[in-house]
């Protein structure tokens, strides 16, 4: 009898999968949901319906269950429990998806067991963290989104997924978009900064860049929003620390990326292995059912972090592995990433009453759906090509689109005395620093399937430019021995054996490059420092060279605004080169000499010392914002330090100056209900050579029932002059723009005055003003 119903299963999977590769292409593309449809598709609907009809029990819930795969690592070692039943559930159909399996090879490998051996073949998602790039290096995402260009932005995670589906990957764990106003956490480098407008921005490009208009081609992916949610407020920016933030900061703050990349029609997010408020994200009903999948309407699928559910139980939540399974399916996380709880516990679970059988269905159905969007069931092996691996992986063309990405991502902080750009001829520079002809450290922290030391390093970069004399001296080490993703990095903080040799190199020279900060793996996950300033012996290594040749470039190399202070004081060109991926140096140094010209600007605030931290642009102005009587104490500062940071949000100059004038506001409606702001200002060019200029539009409503900051970003468009040339900017402010949640989550715009400010910079801008009723 048991035999029969197999047979008969079988057989209706077959029918299922044959109708599914029947379709011709033309009615493949209509079931495609468009990346930015909330549509729920109904043959697809009637497809997941069909085969849930026929899945067990332990089968649906094998679709929520992610192992690892067999060697990379991006979290603790899985526990052996896991790699000895790995296989076994493959072969039953109990694993939905694998993480950290990549390359043609072994994709088709894993997919195979499942699609052959289990008995209902249903293929596996397969995930990867590609966060900036494949194999082929984007920026770090910090240094992406410090090029405010978004067309750039979603054109790296084009060719991010390009290479990741050649690889036969179909779904990344990106993009992060947490927000984050601390330094000291590690895993800024991988979001948007700061700011909740831009990284709203950001996360929709990367989202419309990985997806594309088409999940269902080969060359597209899944993407994730992640962390979901507040991951980004660490407290003292300790990764996985404690995040205890109110309900505005929640929802004016940390949630709008999301929201942006749910609109954005992102197919998948990730929550977080923080608490927040006293609940783990991971156990989070409020935020995985009520927000995201309520309120949002999202229906595509939630994955946990890698052991998140089996850290509730180290929380101090979920009393065993059992009661974390449970928490963690009712509150809404649909897959387990590598706490393999789902797999051992939901099936008793759902039979003892604690999990309704309901919510395993929608789980499974959510990733199911995912998995029919992406063209799995008509060919689980359509990523799996070992020719388009070949020619697509590491090709000339993802190579310029980095270079691209890269040469945008830079920003010139400091320019006095027109040190930069460098002459082309007849000039003796120095370089200096070990990160200067490092090729590993430009490839930043989350590069898994790079190779190392195949960045083209700022030595290589500078080395093409052949009319000067170049000449090259370590200085110091940065790092100490081996450095990996997952070791503790050791820097270098007693070997100064070189400094003599790079002050004699320094000394003959007419200007000195030095490249100095963090190697790329000091930043990223498990990466949050106390200090912000350069690691180890550089900074003396920069006094000491200054004493004997003040004509310095400093060129930054790091993935998280650093504290600076001294050499702002004292070094007269600053160029932030952050960590910028397979062509850093050919980037940097098309920027040095001039055939470049920068146009990045800041999205996270660099504080003057550690002390500032947290420090953001858009703070509120407190009671005692100014100094009321210059020898009292009784204002909001400190006694050793200034309230103003270093660098501001927004911040980054050019080799040509730019000017605004001319704010102007034109009420088209001024009514609360639907108010509709035309903002114009002229942006003129004053300098000799063409430039682009991010113009910024920031608004402080001065008064309302919540405190508003400030300043707060609300539009920005890049701008290409000529020199001499002026253009006019256009903006417009709606409810969109104009509102904020209040104290309980309520959308709200209010009447009254409104600040309006333009400019280059969040601290230089121009101001104008304007009412609504
Ligand atoms: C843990 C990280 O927090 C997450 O961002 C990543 O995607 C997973 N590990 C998988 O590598």
């Amino acid at each position: 009898m048991k035999k029969r119903i197999n047979i008969f299963i079988v057989t209706a999977v077959i029918g299922l999968l044959v109708l599914a590769c029947n379709l011709s292409t033309e009615t493949h593309k209509e079931l495609a949901i468009g990346a930015t449809s909330d549509d729920i598709n109904t043959e697809i609907e009637a497809k997941v319906d069909s085969l849930l009809s026929i899945m067990t029990l332990e089968e649906k819930i094998g679709q929520m269950n992610q192992y690892n795969g067999f060697w990379d690592l991006t979290g603790p070692k899985p526990a052996d429990r896991a790699a000895a039943k790995k296989y076994e559930h493959l072969r039953k159909g109990w694993v939905g998806s694998m993480l950290n399996v990549r390359g043609v090879k072994d994709v088709r490998a894993v997919q195979k067991i499942v699609v052959e051996e289990s008995r209902l073949g249903i293929p596996l998602i397969i995930g990867f963290d590609v966060i900036h790039g494949y194999k082929t290096m984007s920026p770090i995402p910090l240094a992406e989104s410090a090029s405010w260009d978004m067309e750039a932005i979603q054109k790296s995670a084009e060719v991010a997924a390009l290479e990741a589906s050649a690889a036969g990957i179909n779904w990344t764990f990106a993009p992060m978009i947490d927000i984050s106003r601390d330094a000291r956490w590690g895993r800024v480098m991988e979001g948007g900064g700061e700011d909740p407008y831009l990284g709203s921005k950001i996360a929709e490009a990367r989202v419309k860049g990985f997806q594309g208009q088409d999940l269902s081609k080969s060359t597209t992916i899944a993407a994730c929003a992640k962390h979901f949610a507040g991951y980004g407020s660490a407290e003292a920016g300790r990764d996985y620390n404690t995040v205890d933030i109110s309900t505005s900061t929640l929802h004016n703050i940390v949630l709008p990326p999301f929201k942006a990349a749910k609109e954005a029609g992102v197919r998948t997010f990730m929550n977080s292995f923080n608490e927040l408020n006293g609940v783990p994200a991971t156990g989070n009903k409020m935020l995985q059912r009520d927000i995201l999948k309520d309120d949002w309407n999202f229906n595509g699928f939630i994955v946990s972090d890698w052991g998140s559910i089996a850290e509730m139980i180290v929380h101090g939540y979920a009393k065993n592995g059992k009661s974390a399974a449970e928490m963690a399916a009712n509150a809404g996380s649909d897959m387990d990433m590598e706490s393999y709880l789902y797999v051992e516990h939901l099936a008793t679970l759902v039979k003892e009453g604690k999990v309704e059988e309901s919510l395993i269905d929608d789980a499974a159905r959510r990733i199911l759906r995912v998995k029919y969007e992406l063209g799995l069931f008509n060919d689980p092996y359509k990523y799996c090509n070992e020719d388009r691996e070949k020619e697509v992986i590491g090709s000339k063309a993802n190579h310029e689109a980095v270079l691209d990405m890269a040469k945008k991502s830079i920003v010139l902080l400091k320019n006095d005395k027109k040190l930069l750009p460098l002459k082309k001829e007849r000039q003796r520079i120095a370089l200096i620093g070990a990160l200067a002809n490092d090729k590993n450290s430009p490839l930043g922290s989350w590069r898994i399937a790079a190779d190392d030391n195949t960045a083209v390093s700022v030595l290589e970069g500078m080395q093409q430019y052949k009319e000067n004399t170049l000449v090259y001296a370590k200085g110091a080490d940065v790092s100490v021995g081996e450095t990996s993703f997952v070791n503790e990095t050791k820097i270098n903080t007693t070997d100064k054996s070189d400094f003599t040799e790079a002050k004699r190199v320094a000394k003959n020279a007419d200007v000195v490059v030095i490249v100095l900060g963090e190697i790329g793996f000091q930043s990223g996950e498990g990466r949050s420092r106390t200090e912000l300033d350069l690691p180890g012996v550089q900074q003396e290594l920069l006094k000491e060279i200054y004493k004997v040749n003040p004509n310095i470039v400093l060129v930054l190399n790091n993935g998280r605004p650093l504290a600076i202070t001294w050499a702002d004081e004292h070094i007269p060109a600053i160029l932030e080169a952050w960590h910028l991926g397979s062509q850093s140096g050919n980037a940097i140094a098309q920027v040095l000499y001039g055939d470049y010209n920068p146009s990045g600007k800041l999205p996270m605030t660099f504080p003057r010392s550690v002390g500032q931290v947290p420090i953001y642009y858009n703070y509120k102005n407190t009671g005692r914002p100014i100094e009321p009587q210059p020898d009292l104490v009784f204002w909001s500062h400190y006694s050793d330090q200034k309230n103003t940071p270093l660098y501001a949000f927004g911040h980054g100059l050019s080799y040509t100056t730019f000017n605004y004038k001319n704010l102007k506001i034109e009420t088209i409606n001024s009514s609360v209900s639907n108010p509709q702001i035309k903002v114009v200002v002229d942006v003129t060019n004053l300098g000799d050579r063409e430039g682009k200029e991010v113009a910024q539009l920031y608004i402080r409503d001065p008064f309302a029932s919540t405190i508003r900051p400030v300043k707060e970003l609300k539009g920005f468009e890049m701008v290409s002059l000529e020199p001499g040339e002026t253009k006019t900017v256009n903006f417009i402010l709606d409810k969109t723009t104009l509102g904020f949640y209040d104290n309980n989550n309520k959308w709200i715009v209010e009447p009254g005055e409104f600040r309006v400010f333009a400019g280059g910079s969040s601290d230089n801008t121009i101001q104008s003003n304007f009412e609504l009723q």
